[in-house]
């Protein structure tokens, strides 16, 4: 069987490094016996794909739906795992209501500070890390349009940074024991929008304003690994103003043909290649405490509809579970960093 020939799980090597190995999920598939025994195996820590942002959780200004984020962190406690929460505020994704509602900046703050309370409280002591902003930034390292700042925002257009700091502070009195996360894509490396963001976390740091890490998505789209090239120096600077890191919704995008099939069988050499390059970044660095990917099985993942089709095949394990070569380049990195650890002990 499929299973005897893993030895150990990327799991198994990352309790052991003290590091969290993440995917993101779906609670509706934990029925599926391949999708919770993998999960299961391999992974120490969860994240919602969906079931916590506003659409889900939301469904209406008077109502919170709560079932499948529980489901998920039901689901984490009976296998020991960590669940991340995302996401609290973010101008993408919103459900209709409060997408196209009428709001006056006043109303809008007022939600906002509602929601952050209301879903912190209730995931208090279960959900250990949240992306409360998702991101703000655009690539210029400006604002993204959005109802949370400009259109109409919650009262702090054109005062910066303010409105993220609003929803930080309100996460903190939330739930004083959740770490804070600032999450974003295309700020993995040296960038106009990863330095956005590292002015940000040294100007919180310097006022006191509450942020213990920054999310990097880490979803890849360029084989040349263009946008990762930069991230050990992008990480260095972060943890150096005392943030943690983590790598939270890695996929490398392959190109597929019309059918869904793989284009260049080759390409699956270069995809290990990428997450093996990430994940030892992230191990060398003390304050890179954890490494996710945006799923874990090729048969759900976010990559085909989002390219419309022109890729796919982008996690660790393929459309049947059985790990690929990126899963081996995965363990190995643990591996390697559990030898070399113990050898210096
Ligand atoms: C995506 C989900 O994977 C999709 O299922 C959903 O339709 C849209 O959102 N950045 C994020 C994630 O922070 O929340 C996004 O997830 C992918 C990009």
């Amino acid at each position: 069987m499929m299973v005897a020939s893993f030895g150990q799980s990327l799991r198994d090597y990352a309790d052991k490094l003290g590091l969290l190995v993440g995917a993101a999920v779906n609670p509706s598939r934990f029925s599926e016996e391949a999708y919770a025994s993998t999960l299961a195996r391999e992974f120490n820590m969860l994240e919602p794909e969906n079931v916590m942002k506003w659409t889900a959780i939301r469904p209406n200004e008077q109502t919170f739906n709560f079932k499948p984020g529980d489901q998920v962190v039901s689901f984490a406690q009976a296998h020991r795992m960590k669940v991340r929460g995302h996401c609290l505020m973010w101008h993408n994704h919103n459900p209709l209501w409060l997408a196209t509602g009428t709001f006056t900046p006043d109303d809008l703050s007022k939600l906002l500070q509602e929601h952050i309370t209301t879903v912190m409280k209730h995931y208090a002591g279960q959900v250990f890390a949240w992306d409360v902003v998702n991101e703000a930034f655009n690539a210029s390292g400006g604002f993204e349009k959005s109802i949370w700042y400009d259109s109409p925002g919650v009262g702090l257009n054109g005062k910066g940074t303010a409105f993220l700091e609003q929803a930080f502070r309100w996460a903190r009195a939330a739930d004083p024991k959740a770490l804070l996360f600032y999450n974003d894509y295309s700020a993995e490396g040296l960038n106009a929008k990863s330095d956005a963001i590292y002015a940000m976390v040294k100007d919180f740091k310097s006022r006191g304003v509450p942020i213990d890490g920054i999310g990097l998505q880490a979803h890849v789209f360029d084989l040349s690994t263009k946008e990762i090239s930069s991230m050990n120096a992008n990480i260095t600077r972060l943890t150096a103003l005392g943030v943690q890191v983590h790598i939270t919704e890695m996929d490398v995008g392959l190109a597929v043909d019309a059918t869904g099939r793989l284009a260049n069988e080759a390409d699956l050499v270069k995809q290990a290649e990428i997450y093996r390059s990430v994940a030892a970044t992230c191990v060398q660095q003390r304050r890179c405490t954890a490494l996710q990917t945006w799923g874990f099985t090729d048969q759900y993942s976010w990559i085909p509809g989002f390219t419309k089709g022109a890729k796919g095949m982008a996690l660790p394990f393929d459309q049947s579970y059985a790990p690929k070569p990126a899963y081996n380049a995965l363990r190995e990195v643990l591996q390697q960093r559990l030898r070399d650890i113990e050898r210096h002990q």
